[in-house]
C-alpha cells in the first residue's frame, strides 16, 4: 500500500487474495433454447476501424440471416444475448434492412432515457443518417422523430403513454421490449398491453404486430411461458474468462475501498486497460471523481495518464457519449458508473471492473406510503452481470469489495420494480386504459397491498370516486394527461384554483429536471454566497421559483448562470419541459394565472397533490412524518436546513444512513384543515392544527 493512498483517510485498505482460482461467467447453453451458430471470434480488441467492421465484429452480425428468419417466422419471439453483442442497436436495423417495417414503424423500448438517446444516435450514425430521420428517439419531454422514422428508440414509459391514445399501437408493426431482465413497472405493463394488442389486431383482421422480447440474462421461461411457449433464440455470447476476487474481509465503506482499489489497479496495470467502477448515484460518483482527480495530482510520473468518467444517468448526453470513445494510446480511463452500466451502455475497453456491491432503489412501503430511495445491496444476476462487463473483449479482472460470504447472502435475483414500487402512476395509467389493475393479466402479479395503495392515493387525490372504483374522475382523465407523478399533476391542475399556474408550472418544470445549483469544491463559499439572493425562508419550492423568474428575466443567460453558479443546461432543460407542460394545460382549458407577490398560493397549492408528505418538527431538527410516522431530518441542502419551521412539506425522502427529507417548504397547519379536511379528520391531523 502506497502511502499516498492516505490522502484519502486513513482507514484499513480492502484486502484481496493475491490468487485465487478464476471464475468464468458462464453463459452456457440450454436444450430448450434454440441455438444460433457462433461466429469465429477473433477480434478481441476494435481499433479505430469503420463503424462497420466494428458492425460485422459483433456476435449478432454472424447470425443475422438465421435471426432474421426466426424473426419473421413467429409472431414473438425472445432473444438472449449476453450485453454487447449486438441486440439493441443491431436487430432493429436488420428488420429494416428487410422491409419488416414496410407496414409500420420499429419500436425498440428502453428502461432509461440516455440509453434511449445514446442508442438511437449510435445507430443514426451506423446508418449514415442523422437522428431523428431513419432512426430517432422518443423520451419523456422531447421527441427526436420525424414522418420518415422507421427505427424509434422509446422509454417504456413513453410507449405506455402512446397505447393511451391508442391502444392497438397501430403505427408500429414491430415492437421491441428491450432489456426486460430489467422488470421495470412499465415494461412489466407493456408485456400486458402489447399482448392484449397483438390478440385484438389478429381477432380484427388488422396488419399483425409482431414482439420481440430482448434479454441479456437467461431466465426468460418466464417471459416464453407469459406469451404461450413461443421460441427462445439464444445468441452465442463472447465471453472471457474473468478472475473474481472477492475482499477478504468486510469493508465499512465501499466508496473508500472502490476509490482504495482503483489505485491499487492503477499502479500496476499497463496503460489502456481501463477500469469500470459500479457506485450507486450522481453525488457519490461525483464525489470520487474528485478525490480520484486530486490523488492522481500527486501520483509520481511512473504510472499512465488517468482520466476519470462519470456515468449516471442525469449526466448531459454529451458527456455520455465521452465514455465511449477510445482511450488514447497511453492512458487509462476510470468509469465510475451507476447501474446503468450493468447492460444498458455497452462500454468497450474494460479490462477491470470494481463492484461496489450496491445500488440505489426507489422502494415503496405500502404500510406507511412512504416512497424511499435507498442505498441497499445488489442482488447476485446484477453482481453476475456487472462482473461480464471485465471479459467482453479479453480476458479480465473483477474485484468484488465484498466478502465471499455477502456475496453468498445476496438475493439471487433483484425483486422486480412492480413488486416494491409506488404503483400510483401505472395504476391511473391503467385506468385511463379502461383496465382493471386488480384482474389486468400482469408478468408478475403486484402485491395487492401495493395495488390498494395506489387506488387509495388516487381516491384522495380525486382521481376516483371509490377505492373500489376503476372509473376516473373527470379529474383523474385530467390528470393522466400529464407525464408527470400523479401527485404533480394534481397540483397542476389545483392551480387554477389558487391563481397561481404560471408559478406552479416553474416548479413542477423545475422538479422535474437535474438539480440548477452548481457547487464547486473549491469555490464552494462563493457558490453558496451567490446562490443566498435567491433563498426564500418559506422553503425550497419559492427558492427554486425565484431562480426560475431570474433566469427568464435576464438576457445574458449564459454570464448571469456562470456568475451565479447555476447550471444553465438544467435551467434551460425545466424552460422546455415548463413549455410543453403549458400546453398540456392549454388543452385541458385552463387559463394562464399568476399570483405575483402572494407566492402563499403557490405553497397552498402544493398541498393539494403533497398533503400525504407532511412532517412535523419533534424536537431540535427531527421530523416526524404524519403519514408514515417516521423520524426524519430535512436535507442539508435544504434552505430550512437551519430554520426547522414547525410544520413542513417534503417532495421527497431518501435514505442514506438516516433519512432526509428534500425539496422542503414550509406549510401552515391551518391550510390542512381548509384543503384536505377529510384527510385531516380521517388520518386525526389533530395534534398539527389544533
Ligand atoms: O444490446 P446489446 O447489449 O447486445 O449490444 P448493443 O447495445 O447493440 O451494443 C453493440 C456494440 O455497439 C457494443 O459493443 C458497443 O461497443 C457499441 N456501441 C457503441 O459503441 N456506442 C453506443 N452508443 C452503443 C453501442
Ligand atoms: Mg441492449
Amino acid at each position: 500500500m502506497d502511502s499516498k493512498y492516505n490522502l484519502v483517510g486513513g482507514k484499513s485498505c480492502p484486502k484481496f487474495p493475491t490468487k485465487k482460482p478464476a471464475t468464468v461467467v458462464n453463459f452456457g447453453s440450454s436444450t430448450k433454447k434454440a441455438r444460433l451458430d457462433q461466429r469465429p471470434t477473433e477480434v478481441t480488441k476494435l481499433g479505430p476501424g469503420t463503424l462497420l467492421q466494428q458492425r460485422k465484429s459483433l456476435p449478432v452480425y454472424g447470425v443475422r440471416n438465421r435471426l432474421i428468419s426466426e424473426i419473421q417466422k413467429h409472431s414473438t419471439v425472445i432473444i438472449i444475448g449476453e450485453t454487447g453483442s449486438g441486440k439493441t442497436t443491431q436487430i432493429p436495423q436488420f428488420m429494416h434492412e428487410v422491409r419488416l417495417d414496410k407496414n409500420g414503424i420499429i419500436g425498440i423500448t428502453q428502461p432509461r432515457r440516455v440509453a434511449a438517446i445514446t442508442l438511437s444516435q449510435r445507430v443514426s450514425q451506423e446508418m449514415n443518417t442523422d437522428c431523428g430521420a431513419i432512426v430517432g428517439y422518443t423520451v419523456r419531454f422531447e421527441d427526436v422523430t420525424s414522418e420518415c422514422t422507421k427505427l424509434k428508440y422509446l422509454t417504456d414509459g413513453m410507449l405506455l403513454r402512446e397505447a393511451m391514445l391508442d391502444t392497438l399501437l397501430m403505427s408500429y408493426s414491430i415492437i421491441v421490449l428491450d432489456e426486460a431482465h430489467e422488470r421495470t413497472v412499465h415494461t412489466d405493463v407493456l408485456f400486458g398491453i402489447v399482448k392484449q394488442a397483438q390478440a385484438l389486431r389478429d381477432e380484427k383482421l388488422l396488419k399483425p404486430l409482431k414482439i420481440v422480447v430482448m434479454s441479456a440474462t437467461m431466465d426468460v421461461d418466464h417471459f416464453s411461458d407469459y406469451f404461450g411457449s413461443v421460441p427462445i433464440l439464444y445468441l452465442e455470447g463472447r465471453q472471457h474468462p474473468i478472475q473474481v476476487f472477492h475482499a477478504l474481509h468486510r469493508q465499512d465503506d465501499y466508496v473508500f475501498s472502490c476509490l482504495v482499489t482503483i489505485f491499487q489497479i492503477h499502479q500496476d496495470a499497463p496503460a489502456n486497460q481501463d477500469i469500470l467502477v459500479f457506485l450507486t448515484g450522481q453525488e457519490e460518483i461525483e464525489a470520487m471523481a474528485r478525490s480520484i482527480r486530486l490523488i492522481v495530482k500527486d501520483l509520481d510520473g511512473k504510472c499512465p495518464c488517468l482520466k476519470v468518467y462519470p456515468l449516471y444517468s442525469s449526466l448531459p448526453s454529451h458527456q455520455q457519449l465521452d465514455v465511449f470513445r477510445p482511450t488514447p494510446q497511453g492512458m487509462r480511463k476510470v468509469i465510475l458508473s451507476t447501474n446503468i452500466a450493468e447492460t444498458s451502455v455497452t462500454i468497450s475497453g474494460i479490462k477491470y471492473v470494481i463492484d461496489s456491491g450496491m445500488v440505489k432503489v426507489r422502494t415503496h412501503h405500502p404500510g406507511t406510503g412512504l416512497d424511499v430511495l435507498k442505498v441497499q445491496r445488489i442482488s447476485q444476476a446484477q453482481a453476475w452481470q456487472r462482473t461480464g462487463r471485465a471479459g467482453r473483449e479479453s480476458s479480465g479482472f473483477c474485484y468484488r469489495v465484498y466478502t465471499f460470504q455477502e456475496f453468498d447472502a445476496m438475493l439471487k435475483n433483484s425483486i422486480p420494480e412492480i413488486q416494491r414500487c409506488n404503483l400510483t402512476n401505472v395504476v391511473l395509467q391503467l385506468l385511463a386504459l379502461e383496465i382493471d389493475p386488480l384482474t389486468f393479466n400482469f408478468l408478475d402479479k403486484p402485491p395487492k397491498e401495493l395495488v390498494n395503495g395506489a387506488l387509495q392515493q388516487l381516491k384522495q387525490l380525486g382521481a376516483i370516486d371509490t377505492v373500489e372504483g376503476t372509473k376516473l374522475t373527470e379529474m383523474g382523465h385530467q390528470m393522466a394527461l400529464f407525464p408527470l407523478d400523479p401527485r404533480f399533476s394534481k397540483i397542476l391542475l389545483s392551480a387554477k384554483d389558487y391563481g397561481c399556474l404560471e408559478e406552479i408550472l416553474s416548479i413542477v418544470a423545475l422538479l422535474s429536471s437535474e438539480s440548477v445549483f452548481v457547487i464547486p469544491p473549491s469555490k464552494r463559499e462563493k457558490a453558496v454566497a451567490a446562490h443566498t439572493k435567491f433563498f426564500s425562508s418559506s422553503g425550497d419550492h419559492i427558492t427554486l421559483l425565484n431562480i426560475y423568474r431570474s433566469f427568464s428575466a435576464v438576457t445574458q443567460k449564459k454570464q448571469w448562470c456562470h456568475e451565479n453558479f447555476l447550471n444553465m443546461r438544467n435551467l434551460q432543460y425545466a424552460s422546455e419541459v415548463r413549455s410543453q407542460l403549458a400546453e398540456l394545460c392549454q388543452r385541458c382549458k385552463m387559463q394562464m394565472s399568476s399570483c405575483n407577490q402572494n407566492v402563499d398560493q403557490v405553497r397552498k397549492c402544493l398541498v393539494t397533490g403533497l398533503f400525504m408528505n407532511i412532517a412535523e418538527l419533534q424536537r431540535e431538527r427531527q421530523y416526524l412524518t404524519v403519514e408514515s410516522r417516521q423520524i426524519v431530518a430535512i436535507h442539508p441542502s435544504s434552505v430550512l436546513y437551519s430554520l426547522h419551521p414547525h410544520c413542513v412539506l417534503f417532495t421527497e425522502v431518501i435514505q442514506t444512513g438516516s433519512c432526509y427529507l428534500r425539496q422542503v417548504s414550509q406549510v401552515d397547519p391551518e391550510w390542512l384543515r381548509d384543503i384536505v379536511p377529510e384527510y385531516v379528520q380521517q388520518h386525526r391531523l389533530l395534534t398539527l392544527v389544533s
